[in-house]
């Protein structure tokens, strides 16, 4: 085969690739590989046809911005057509853009626009004298399809506009989006309803906006953020950041993180900057984008093919990557579940090596069909847990076998055990499983148990491994001889550990409880049987119907808590830690009446004391704390970068405090009891 042949059918095999993954993405909501790898497809053959002109042909993807809308939905036609944006991956190719736009407009340095990218739909919104006359999506670019309805339930979408002059056709562009937080809540309730989840929060985002029932598009919460123009009866300002400032007078929400910055440096410079906020963020964004801010100098720079040549998107390094399952094995957790664990081929995901990522279950695995040998997509978002998202069914190799949950425990052989109307597989060996105890003990010296300094995952293994402790009495029976004989501890460390054990004796009652390790009994749930009863005594008495008067313990709880203290073993472990030594203060009984008795708060945004410990303290004041804002919330605690709660709990005139005066109520209080 000639050269220019073998390149040509390069081309077109990339072009038919392409093609196919486009209709997925656009027309099906379910696109078969990660971004990413699109875009390097997508590169290739720009690429390619950059270096032979000649196979280029007007039906190429390269020249096209989007996919055929679907067809549910009305056709809109869009006067000014909605372009893509070319995409730079690294400074070096950042810097090419700048000097690219310096040498054409004369002019060193420019002045830009930064703004986040956001990871959501395309859309455009036309008003007509103030009203919201239809909306639609971007389609390809030049028909999308009229999603009107859908975009109405957007709460951040003001379907009058305020403020004056405005002009009389005012068409605005944005992208709609899911939050992170929407989200999770979507998909854990299509877990629990054994319906399909989304990938992630673009795919629901585009999922809901083409709801034939605007109803469902409106449990979903979508939002929505304005980045640019199209078209206008009068021009609004001169400058693209002035024409922001002029769209919140209209009433739509100010575009988060934009700045207008001049030169190269800064957009560096504010690339690092989001990159570092990026996780923190309550959406999801995948780079930033910079915009030549002034209308004028716009024009002059123009477009090429399907992207303006004033602006660029500069990438972040992808959540979603492609491997291979080389293996699944079985995790075994405190309680005794069994948490399926994908080996991958180690691939870097945003910047970070995966070699394992949860499988979640064994619904889970079924329901996404993923067997071993197969080539997955992985996704890791911020802190979460890397996830097997999916497998890809067109490079599955032959009919690998259905993966199966072991009948019995991979570390201590015991029987394995499925509730019914449970999606966990449990090890029913208990304590005697090995793997069951490591967890406990690495529980029971947590920070937020009995804070046991030194006492790491890996002394505890070996500790484990080699029968020096069985329980957690046995840590305080622990003496340096037999700890510096340990891997990885010197005689000064052997010290420094004995010096922690020592002093974790002193604690607190709802610590211990919470180390124990009892089923459903968090921190929180701690904090509230230390109350209720006072002494260990008393709630080792308690009797279900006592339990179930404690605040926030039904009867599942209850369960878990009788189970516990009937174990003779565990009662056996508590009297032992009493006799080495643990004690705390008995808890002063409180008040008739708590200051915060009765009082419901709603907590959102980014606080700068760890959430947990502000609801803690609260609860500690007889408060409760709940998710929703409702008329019955007594007030909303709003952090920084507050949610949709904040303008919910303005509608019902809900009382909100910042966190100065969450300080003070706090202090006012915690000074009484
Ligand atoms: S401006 C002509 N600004 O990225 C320029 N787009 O890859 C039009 N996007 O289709 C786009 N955040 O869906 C612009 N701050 C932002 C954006 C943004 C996200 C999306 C948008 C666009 C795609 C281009």
């Amino acid at each position: 085969m000639t050269l220019s042949k073998d390149i040509r059918k390069q081309i077109e095999a990339l072009r038919t690739q392409i093609n196919e993954h486009n209709h997925r993405y656009y027309v099906l909501d379910d696109p078969a590989i990660p971004d990413a790898e699109y875009d390097r497809l997508f590169r290739r053959l720009q690429v390619l046809e950059a270096d032979n002109p000649g196979f280029i042909t007007s039906e190429s993807p390269t020249r096209r911005v989007g996919d055929a809308p679907a067809g549910h939905f009305a056709r809109i036609h869009h006067k000014i057509p909605m372009l893509s944006l070319g995409n730079v991956f690294s400074d070096a190719e950042l810097f090419d853009f700048d000097r690219r736009v310096r040498e054409k407009l004369d002019e060193d340095p420019v002045e830009y626009v930064a703004e986040p990218k956001l990871d959501g739909l395309a859309v455009t919104l036309m008003y007509e004298s103030g009203r919201l006359a239809y909306a639609a999506t971007r389609g390809d670019g030049t028909t999308g399809e009229d999603i009107t309805g859908n975009i109405c339930t957007i709460n951040a979408v003001p379907l009058k506009l305020l403020g004056q002059r405005r002009p009389r056709k005012l068409e605005v562009r944005g992208e709609v989006f899911m939050s992170k937080a929407a989200f999770a809540r979507l998909n854990r309730q299509a877990i629990a309803n054994g319906d399909k989840t989304f990938a992630n929060p673009r795919n629901a985002a585009a999922g809901s906006l083409r709801q034939l029932d605007p109803k469902v598009t409106a449990i979903r919460q979508l939002d929505i953020y304005i980045y640019a123009l199209g078209q206008v009866t009068r021009q609004i300002s001169e400058r693209h950041s002035d024409t922001l400032k002029q769209l919140q007078q209209w009433g739509f929400k100010p575009l988060p993180l934009m700045q207008v910055i001049t030169g190269f440096d800064g957009l560096r410079a504010y690339y690092r900057r989001i990159a570092g906020l990026r996780d923190t963020l309550p959406y999801e964004i995948d780079g930033v984008v910079y915009k030549v801010n002034a209308y004028s100098r716009q024009q002059y720079l123009g477009y090429v093919s399907r992207a303006p040549r004033w602006a660029i998107a500069h990438k972040f390094p992808a959540h979603e990557e492609i491997s291979i399952l080389e293996d699944i094995q079985i995790q075994v957790g405190r309680t005794g579940a069994l948490t399926p664990v994908a080996r991958l081929q180690p691939t870097t995901v945003s910047g970070v090596t995966v070699t394992n990522a949860t499988l979640h279950n064994m619904d889970e695995i079924n329901r996404k069909d993923i067997r071993i040998g197969d080539t997955v997509i992985i996704r890791r978002a911020g802190d979460v847990i890397p996830e097997v998202v999916r497998s890809i069914l067109g490079k599955r190799c032959g009919n690998p076998p259905v993966f199966i949950m072991p009948a019995t425990c991979p570390v201590c052989s015991s029987a394995v055990q499925r509730i019914e109307g449970e999606a966990v597989y449990r090890c029913t060996g208990g304590l005697y499983c090995s793997a069951q105890r490591k967890q406990a003990l690495k529980h029971f010296v947590s920070r937020k148990a009995m804070d046991i300094d030194g006492l790491g995952k890996k002394i505890i293994d070996q500790l484990v491994d080699k029968q020096l402790i069985k329980t957690p009495a046995d840590i305080y029976r622990l003496r340096h001889s037999t700890i510096v004989d340990l891997q990885r501890m010197a005689d000064k460390s052997a010290d420094n550990l004995l010096k922690a054990i020592q002093q974790s004796k002193r604690t607190t009652l709802p610590r211990f409880l919470y180390a124990l390790g009892i089923r459903e009994v968090g921190e929180a749930t701690a904090v509230s049987l230390a109350n209720h009863f006072q002494t260990l005594r008393n709630l080792l008495r308690a009797d279900r119907q006592q339990l179930l008067g404690v605040p926030d313990i039904g009867p599942v709880v209850a369960e878990h808590i009788l189970s516990f203290f009937s174990e003779p073993h565990n009662l056996s472990v508590i009297s032992q830690l009493q006799n080495a030594g643990i004690h705390w203060s008995d808890i002063q009984p409180p008040p008739q009446q708590q200051p915060l008795q009765g009082k419901t708060y709603v907590i959102t945004g980014t606080l700068a004391l760890p959430r947990n410990t502000v609801k803690q303290q609260l609860i500690a004041l007889g408060a409760k704390i709940t998710g929703n804002i409702s008329a019955k919330a007594t007030a909303l605690i709003a952090g920084q970068k507050p949610g949709t709660k904040l303008t919910k709990a303005r509608e019902l005139g809900i009382d909100i405090l910042d966190e100065t005066q969450l300080q003070a109520l706090l202090h006012t209080h915690q000074n009484t009891t």
